[in-house]
């Protein structure tokens, strides 16, 4: 691979962005942010068909993968589904004995929910804590040898105004323009609740005492982690 466009690679998946309030935000605070590239899935491949050449150029270009959605039914809408069906095939991404091509790159989720973060509980509405429910996730960042960051997560989106929405927005252009440098992976071992001990969570209001914001900071030093206490 010769020269590196851009450093971060965003997938975007919303089934019609026209109609959303927060990803569209999210998406257009990142704007023109050096390094960061967006592939709005839904935009450039509206019939479906995915240009595997293209989008396996792009994460070989990239060392930071960022995969953004709405939380539709506890997992990402399906066209994002679609594409690590189709991208991440035997042979590139695993499967050759030697590390597949996003080895060593960093996993970022970011998403909104519906629900309130803390509903998000075992002993919440939801049942689940919503780190659980991205073990799928992680578990493909795990095998593909890749680094996972602490999930960029926006819970409740429905009590945001307008104003906490654009501020959250910044955080994250912030967060994603921070080079993120990952510990060392050494096994890549499974995660267990132990493991939760590294990752540090804050859940705090936002400084307009605003829904709860869950922001895991899980972010390597020793680049600071964006605001502690990131508001949702
Ligand atoms: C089909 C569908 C399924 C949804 N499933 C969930 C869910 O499982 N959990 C949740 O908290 N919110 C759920 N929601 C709410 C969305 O997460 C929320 O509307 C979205 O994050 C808002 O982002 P947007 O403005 O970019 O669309 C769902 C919404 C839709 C339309």
């Amino acid at each position: 691979m010769t020269a590196v466009h851009h450093k971060t690679l965003v997938l975007l998946d919303h089934p019609d962005l026209s109609t959303s309030r927060i990803n569209r935000a999210l998406a257009t605070a990142l704007g023109d942010a050096p390094d960061l590239t967006v592939h709005d899935l839904r935009r450039l491949y509206p019939d479906g068909h995915i240009d595997l050449a293209a989008e396996r150029a792009a994460v070989e270009a990239a060392e930071n993968i960022v995969l953004q959605y709405p939380t539709h039914w506890y997992a990402p809408p399906a066209f994002l589904k679609t594409w690590l069906d189709e991208v991440l095939v035997r042979g590139w991404a695993y499967g050759t004995g030697a590390p597949g091509a996003l080895a060593g790159k960093t996993l970022r989720i970011a998403t909104s929910t519906g629900g309130a973060g803390e509903a998000y509980s075992p002993d919440g509405f939801h049942g689940w804590d919503y780190n659980d429910i991205l073990i799928p996730l992680q578990a493909t960042a795990r095998r593909l040898g890749m680094h996972w960051l602490s999930p960029f997560i926006l819970h409740g989106v429905r009590d945001l105004t307008d104003e906490q929405l654009q501020y959250l927005a910044q955080d994250y252009r912030n967060l994603l323009s921070l080079r993120a440098v990952p510990e060392p992976v050494q096994a890549m071992p499974a995660r267990t609740n132990t493991d939760r001990t590294t990752t540090m969570k804050s859940m705090s209001t936002t400084a307009y005492g605003g829904p709860k914001v869950i922001q895991e900071v899980h972010l390597p030093t020793p680049e600071p982690a964006g605001r502690a206490g990131n508001n949702h």
